[in-house]
Protein backbone atom coordinates (compact mmCIF):
# COMPACT_ATOMS: atom_id res chain seq x y z
CA UNK A 1 0.00 0.00 0.00
CA UNK A 2 1.62 3.52 -1.06
CA UNK A 3 -0.09 6.47 1.11
CA UNK A 4 -0.02 9.64 -0.48
CA UNK A 5 0.52 12.53 2.20
CA UNK A 6 0.08 16.21 1.56
CA UNK A 7 3.14 18.23 2.65
CA UNK A 8 3.33 19.45 6.76
CA UNK A 9 5.99 19.74 9.01
CA UNK A 10 4.21 16.94 10.42
CA UNK A 11 4.33 14.77 7.11
CA UNK A 12 8.02 15.26 7.22
CA UNK A 13 8.71 13.69 10.20
CA UNK A 14 6.65 11.12 9.23
CA UNK A 15 8.70 10.67 5.48
CA UNK A 16 11.96 10.92 7.92
CA UNK A 17 11.33 8.05 9.83
CA UNK A 18 9.97 5.85 6.77
CA UNK A 19 13.19 6.55 5.13
CA UNK A 20 15.08 5.58 8.29
CA UNK A 21 13.03 2.24 8.51
CA UNK A 22 14.82 1.52 4.99
CA UNK A 23 11.69 2.29 2.97
CA UNK A 24 10.86 4.36 -0.27
CA UNK A 25 9.40 7.83 -0.19
CA UNK A 26 8.38 9.71 -3.45
CA UNK A 27 9.22 13.53 -2.43
CA UNK A 28 8.54 16.77 -4.86
CA UNK A 29 11.80 18.75 -5.65
CA UNK A 30 11.50 21.87 -7.84
CA UNK A 31 12.64 20.18 -10.45
CA UNK A 32 11.19 16.84 -10.81
CA UNK A 33 9.57 14.49 -8.30
CA UNK A 34 12.29 12.12 -7.08
CA UNK A 35 12.31 8.53 -5.48
CA UNK A 36 13.83 8.53 -2.28
CA UNK A 37 15.96 5.82 0.00
CA UNK A 38 18.60 6.28 2.57
CA UNK A 39 21.82 6.48 1.03
CA UNK A 40 23.71 4.66 3.09
CA UNK A 41 20.88 1.60 3.46
CA UNK A 42 22.29 -0.90 0.79
CA UNK A 43 18.75 -2.71 0.66
CA UNK A 44 16.39 0.44 0.40
CA UNK A 45 19.10 1.64 -2.54
CA UNK A 46 18.48 -1.93 -4.28
CA UNK A 47 14.68 -1.30 -3.54
CA UNK A 48 14.74 1.60 -5.68
CA UNK A 49 15.90 -0.34 -8.52
CA UNK A 50 13.15 -3.00 -8.38
CA UNK A 51 10.35 -0.64 -7.81
CA UNK A 52 11.03 1.44 -10.88
CA UNK A 53 11.86 -1.96 -12.59
CA UNK A 54 15.26 -0.53 -14.03
CA UNK A 55 17.26 -3.32 -15.64
CA UNK A 56 20.35 -1.50 -15.03
CA UNK A 57 22.02 -0.15 -11.93
CA UNK A 58 22.70 3.13 -13.40
CA UNK A 59 24.14 5.62 -11.08
CA UNK A 60 21.46 7.34 -8.83
CA UNK A 61 22.32 11.69 -7.57
CA UNK A 62 22.99 11.93 -3.84
CA UNK A 63 20.84 14.62 -2.82
CA UNK A 64 22.08 16.72 0.40
CA UNK A 65 20.96 19.02 2.79
CA UNK A 66 24.33 21.43 2.52
CA UNK A 67 27.69 21.64 1.10
CA UNK A 68 29.16 20.38 4.39
CA UNK A 69 26.67 17.28 3.57
CA UNK A 70 27.98 16.98 0.09
CA UNK A 71 31.67 17.85 1.03
CA UNK A 72 31.98 14.62 3.89
CA UNK A 73 30.78 12.11 0.81
CA UNK A 74 32.67 14.15 -2.42
CA UNK A 75 35.78 16.31 -3.18
CA UNK A 76 35.58 19.65 -3.97
CA UNK A 77 37.83 21.21 -6.34
CA UNK A 78 37.61 25.31 -6.06
CA UNK A 79 35.61 25.37 -9.68
CA UNK A 80 32.84 22.55 -7.82
CA UNK A 81 32.58 25.02 -5.11
CA UNK A 82 31.94 28.07 -6.80
CA UNK A 83 29.37 25.97 -8.91
CA UNK A 84 27.94 25.21 -5.54
CA UNK A 85 27.72 28.32 -4.06
CA UNK A 86 26.24 29.48 -6.93
CA UNK A 87 23.62 27.00 -7.62
CA UNK A 88 22.56 25.07 -4.28
CA UNK A 89 20.11 24.42 -3.11
CA UNK A 90 18.87 24.25 -6.84
CA UNK A 91 19.24 22.46 -10.24
CA UNK A 92 22.19 21.51 -10.68
CA UNK A 93 23.79 18.24 -10.22
CA UNK A 94 27.55 18.24 -9.90
CA UNK A 95 29.45 14.47 -11.07
CA UNK A 96 32.55 14.59 -8.36
CA UNK A 97 35.64 12.11 -6.98
CA UNK A 98 33.60 9.98 -4.35
CA UNK A 99 35.39 10.17 -0.57
CA UNK A 100 36.77 6.67 0.29
CA UNK A 101 35.33 5.83 3.34
CA UNK A 102 31.81 7.31 3.60
CA UNK A 103 28.73 5.68 4.54
CA UNK A 104 27.55 6.25 1.12
CA UNK A 105 26.15 2.66 -0.24
CA UNK A 106 28.14 1.45 -3.59
CA UNK A 107 24.89 0.64 -5.22
CA UNK A 108 24.50 4.67 -5.20
CA UNK A 109 27.35 5.29 -7.57
CA UNK A 110 26.92 2.10 -9.48
CA UNK A 111 30.32 1.06 -8.20
CA UNK A 112 31.62 4.57 -10.06
CA UNK A 113 34.38 6.00 -8.14
CA UNK A 114 32.44 9.65 -8.89
CA UNK A 115 28.99 10.22 -6.99
CA UNK A 116 26.48 13.04 -8.39
CA UNK A 117 25.50 15.38 -5.94
CA UNK A 118 22.55 18.00 -5.58
CA UNK A 119 20.94 20.11 -2.72
CA UNK A 120 17.44 20.37 -4.23
CA UNK A 121 15.21 23.23 -2.55
CA UNK A 122 11.52 23.67 -0.40
CA UNK A 123 10.06 20.05 1.05
CA UNK A 124 13.31 17.58 -0.14
CA UNK A 125 15.87 19.89 1.83
CA UNK A 126 13.50 19.67 4.73
CA UNK A 127 13.44 15.96 4.72
CA UNK A 128 17.03 15.42 4.55
CA UNK A 129 17.63 18.07 7.09
CA UNK A 130 15.09 16.02 9.50
CA UNK A 131 16.99 12.56 8.50
CA UNK A 132 20.58 13.99 8.86
CA UNK A 133 21.59 11.53 6.08
CA UNK A 134 22.13 12.11 2.19
CA UNK A 135 19.11 10.74 0.36
CA UNK A 136 19.34 8.67 -2.72
CA UNK A 137 17.01 9.56 -5.32
CA UNK A 138 16.27 9.03 -9.19
CA UNK A 139 13.17 10.42 -11.09
CA UNK A 140 10.19 8.63 -9.41
CA UNK A 141 9.00 6.95 -12.81
CA UNK A 142 9.12 3.20 -14.09
CA UNK A 143 12.16 2.97 -15.71
CA UNK A 144 11.63 4.26 -19.18
CA UNK A 145 8.56 6.19 -18.82
CA UNK A 146 8.81 10.17 -17.95
CA UNK A 147 9.84 12.00 -15.23
CA UNK A 148 6.59 12.85 -12.80
CA UNK A 149 6.15 16.29 -12.23
CA UNK A 150 2.76 15.66 -9.81
CA UNK A 151 2.11 13.22 -6.77
CA UNK A 152 -0.35 11.62 -9.18
CA UNK A 153 1.76 10.67 -11.88
CA UNK A 154 3.53 9.16 -9.15
CA UNK A 155 1.24 7.55 -7.84
CA UNK A 156 0.18 6.24 -11.39
CA UNK A 157 3.09 4.93 -12.16
CA UNK A 158 4.44 3.42 -8.84
CA UNK A 159 1.65 2.91 -6.74
CA UNK A 160 1.68 -0.21 -4.30
CA UNK A 161 5.58 -0.45 -5.42
CA UNK A 162 6.64 2.33 -2.72
CA UNK A 163 5.92 3.39 0.89
CA UNK A 164 4.81 6.97 0.54
CA UNK A 165 3.96 9.98 -1.64
CA UNK A 166 4.88 13.58 -0.34
CA UNK A 167 2.20 15.59 -2.21
CA UNK A 168 3.92 19.04 -2.96
CA UNK A 169 1.70 19.79 -5.69
CA UNK A 170 3.39 20.30 -9.04
CA UNK A 171 6.55 20.41 -9.85
CA UNK A 172 8.08 24.38 -9.94
CA UNK A 173 10.42 23.71 -12.46
CA UNK A 174 9.16 20.35 -14.54
CA UNK A 175 12.76 19.52 -16.02
CA UNK A 176 15.36 17.53 -14.54
CA UNK A 177 18.38 18.72 -13.04
CA UNK A 178 21.49 19.83 -15.52
CA UNK A 179 24.20 18.03 -14.81
CA UNK A 180 27.93 18.45 -15.03
CA UNK A 181 31.43 17.14 -14.22
CA UNK A 182 34.54 19.05 -14.10
CA UNK A 183 36.94 18.37 -16.03
CA UNK A 184 40.33 20.29 -15.96
CA UNK A 185 39.84 23.42 -17.79
CA UNK A 186 36.52 22.59 -18.91
CA UNK A 187 33.02 20.90 -17.44
CA UNK A 188 31.33 18.30 -19.46
CA UNK A 189 27.58 18.51 -19.44
CA UNK A 190 26.47 15.34 -19.15
CA UNK A 191 22.62 16.45 -19.14
CA UNK A 192 21.12 19.45 -20.16
CA UNK A 193 18.19 20.74 -17.73
CA UNK A 194 17.00 23.02 -15.78
CA UNK A 195 19.91 25.68 -15.06
CA UNK A 196 20.81 27.10 -18.40
CA UNK A 197 24.73 25.84 -19.60
CA UNK A 198 25.54 30.32 -19.90
CA UNK A 199 24.89 30.55 -16.47
CA UNK A 200 26.83 27.53 -15.72
CA UNK A 201 29.99 28.81 -17.44
CA UNK A 202 29.39 32.37 -16.17
CA UNK A 203 29.83 31.18 -12.67
CA UNK A 204 32.22 28.24 -13.11
CA UNK A 205 34.14 31.11 -15.73
CA UNK A 206 34.87 27.53 -17.29
CA UNK A 207 33.70 26.53 -21.02
CA UNK A 208 30.98 23.63 -20.72
CA UNK A 209 31.42 21.21 -23.32
CA UNK A 210 28.29 19.57 -24.46
CA UNK A 211 29.80 14.94 -24.57
CA UNK A 212 29.00 13.28 -28.12
CA UNK A 213 25.89 11.77 -27.73
CA UNK A 214 26.35 7.88 -27.09
CA UNK A 215 30.03 8.94 -25.75
CA UNK A 216 31.19 6.21 -22.91
CA UNK A 217 30.62 9.36 -20.06
CA UNK A 218 27.18 9.32 -20.55
CA UNK A 219 26.20 6.25 -19.95
CA UNK A 220 28.51 5.35 -16.92
CA UNK A 221 26.74 2.07 -16.82
CA UNK A 222 28.56 0.89 -19.35
CA UNK A 223 31.67 1.74 -17.99
CA UNK A 224 32.48 -1.63 -16.75
CA UNK A 225 36.17 -1.70 -16.13
CA UNK A 226 35.11 0.09 -12.99
CA UNK A 227 33.17 -3.33 -11.70
CA UNK A 228 34.85 -5.71 -13.64
CA UNK A 229 37.67 -8.03 -10.58
CA UNK A 230 41.12 -8.68 -11.82
CA UNK A 231 40.83 -12.07 -12.12
CA UNK A 232 38.81 -14.51 -14.86
CA UNK A 233 34.99 -14.71 -14.38
CA UNK A 234 32.99 -17.61 -14.67
CA UNK A 235 28.83 -17.26 -14.29
CA UNK A 236 26.33 -19.71 -13.44
CA UNK A 237 28.56 -22.57 -12.44
CA UNK A 238 26.98 -26.07 -11.36
CA UNK A 239 30.34 -26.94 -9.99
CA UNK A 240 33.73 -25.28 -8.30
CA UNK A 241 37.00 -26.34 -9.13
CA UNK A 242 39.67 -26.30 -6.45
CA UNK A 243 41.03 -23.21 -5.30
CA UNK A 244 38.36 -20.82 -7.08
CA UNK A 245 36.45 -18.07 -5.31
CA UNK A 246 32.82 -18.67 -4.94
CA UNK A 247 30.05 -15.70 -5.34
CA UNK A 248 27.20 -18.16 -3.73
CA UNK A 249 23.58 -17.26 -3.96
CA UNK A 250 20.73 -18.65 -2.12
CA UNK A 251 20.46 -21.61 0.19
CA UNK A 252 21.62 -24.92 -1.60
CA UNK A 253 25.39 -25.64 -1.60
CA UNK A 254 27.19 -25.66 -5.27
CA UNK A 255 29.15 -28.92 -6.26
CA UNK A 256 32.57 -28.45 -5.21
CA UNK A 257 31.89 -25.58 -2.85
CA UNK A 258 33.84 -27.16 -0.08
CA UNK A 259 37.09 -26.92 -1.76
CA UNK A 260 36.45 -22.85 -2.64
CA UNK A 261 39.31 -20.69 -1.46
CA UNK A 262 37.10 -18.65 0.10
CA UNK A 263 32.98 -18.09 -0.20
CA UNK A 264 30.65 -14.94 -0.51
CA UNK A 265 26.91 -15.49 -0.61
CA UNK A 266 24.94 -12.24 -2.10
CA UNK A 267 22.08 -13.29 -0.27
CA UNK A 268 21.64 -16.88 1.84
CA UNK A 269 17.90 -17.07 1.72
CA UNK A 270 18.01 -16.34 -2.05
CA UNK A 271 16.46 -12.41 -1.23
CA UNK A 272 17.48 -10.32 -4.55
CA UNK A 273 17.40 -7.14 -3.00
CA UNK A 274 20.12 -8.29 -0.58
CA UNK A 275 21.79 -9.84 -2.98
CA UNK A 276 21.87 -6.89 -5.18
CA UNK A 277 22.94 -4.94 -1.66
CA UNK A 278 25.79 -7.19 -1.67
CA UNK A 279 27.17 -7.27 -5.04
CA UNK A 280 29.47 -4.30 -5.50
CA UNK A 281 31.11 -5.50 -2.22
CA UNK A 282 31.41 -8.69 -3.18
CA UNK A 283 32.90 -8.29 -6.63
CA UNK A 284 35.48 -5.35 -4.68
CA UNK A 285 36.28 -8.07 -1.91
CA UNK A 286 37.71 -10.58 -4.77
CA UNK A 287 39.32 -8.10 -7.08
CA UNK A 288 42.62 -9.13 -5.36
CA UNK A 289 46.08 -10.14 -7.67
CA UNK A 290 45.67 -13.55 -6.16
CA UNK A 291 42.23 -14.42 -6.54
CA UNK A 292 42.80 -15.81 -10.37
CA UNK A 293 39.04 -17.21 -11.12
CA UNK A 294 35.96 -16.33 -9.56
CA UNK A 295 32.74 -18.65 -9.87
CA UNK A 296 29.50 -17.16 -9.64
CA UNK A 297 26.56 -19.12 -8.90
CA UNK A 298 23.52 -18.62 -11.12
CA UNK A 299 21.34 -15.58 -9.83
CA UNK A 300 17.46 -16.23 -11.09
CA UNK A 301 16.86 -13.03 -13.53
CA UNK A 302 13.03 -12.11 -12.87
CA UNK A 303 12.78 -8.74 -10.57
CA UNK A 304 16.07 -7.34 -9.70
CA UNK A 305 17.81 -10.34 -11.20
CA UNK A 306 18.05 -8.63 -14.27
CA UNK A 307 20.48 -5.57 -13.64
CA UNK A 308 22.24 -8.13 -10.95
CA UNK A 309 23.21 -10.39 -14.12
CA UNK A 310 23.70 -7.70 -16.38
CA UNK A 311 26.45 -6.66 -13.91
CA UNK A 312 27.98 -9.46 -13.33
CA UNK A 313 27.83 -10.38 -17.66
CA UNK A 314 29.94 -7.31 -17.57
CA UNK A 315 32.26 -8.40 -14.86
CA UNK A 316 32.77 -11.24 -16.78
CA UNK A 317 33.02 -10.13 -20.32
CA UNK A 318 36.52 -10.38 -22.53
CA UNK A 319 38.66 -7.83 -21.08
CA UNK A 320 39.29 -6.66 -24.21
CA UNK A 321 35.07 -5.29 -25.18
CA UNK A 322 35.18 -3.83 -21.78
O1 LIG B 1 16.30 16.72 -11.19
C1 LIG B 1 16.86 15.62 -11.02
O2 LIG B 1 18.06 15.47 -11.26
C2 LIG B 1 16.01 14.49 -10.46
C3 LIG B 1 15.59 14.89 -9.05
C4 LIG B 1 14.84 13.78 -8.35
O3 LIG B 1 16.72 15.26 -8.30
N1 LIG B 1 16.73 13.26 -10.48
C5 LIG B 1 17.01 12.57 -11.61
O4 LIG B 1 17.68 11.35 -11.38
O5 LIG B 1 16.72 12.95 -12.72
P1 LIG B 1 17.86 10.22 -12.50
O6 LIG B 1 18.38 8.99 -11.80
O7 LIG B 1 16.60 10.03 -13.26
O8 LIG B 1 19.01 10.76 -13.40
C6 LIG B 1 20.30 10.85 -12.87
C7 LIG B 1 21.32 10.86 -13.96
C8 LIG B 1 21.41 9.54 -14.69
O9 LIG B 1 21.41 9.78 -16.07
C9 LIG B 1 22.74 8.99 -14.24
O10 LIG B 1 23.35 8.20 -15.22
C10 LIG B 1 23.54 10.23 -13.91
O11 LIG B 1 22.58 11.10 -13.35
N2 LIG B 1 24.59 9.98 -12.92
C11 LIG B 1 24.42 9.67 -11.62
N3 LIG B 1 25.61 9.45 -11.03
C12 LIG B 1 26.55 9.64 -11.98
C13 LIG B 1 27.97 9.56 -12.00
N4 LIG B 1 28.68 9.21 -10.92
N5 LIG B 1 28.60 9.83 -13.16
C14 LIG B 1 27.91 10.20 -14.27
N6 LIG B 1 26.56 10.28 -14.31
C15 LIG B 1 25.89 10.00 -13.19
MG1 LIG C 1 15.21 9.63 -14.60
Amino acid sequence: MTIVIPVSPDATRQAASCLRDGGLVAIPTETVYGLAADATNGPAVAHIFEAKGRPRFNPLICHVDSFAMAAAIVTFDPVAERLATAFWPGALTLVLPARSGSDIHPLVSGGLPTLAVRSPRGIALDLIAELGRPVAAPSANPSGRVSPTTAEHVRRGLDGRIDMILDGGPCPMGLESTIVKPAGDHLLLLRAGAVAVEDIEAAAGLPVVRVAPGAAVQAPGQLASHYAPAGLVRLDVQFVEPGEHLIAFGPDPIEGQDAAAAVINLSPTGDLREAAATLFSALTAFDRPEVIRIAVAPVPSHGLGEAINDRLHRAAAPRDSR
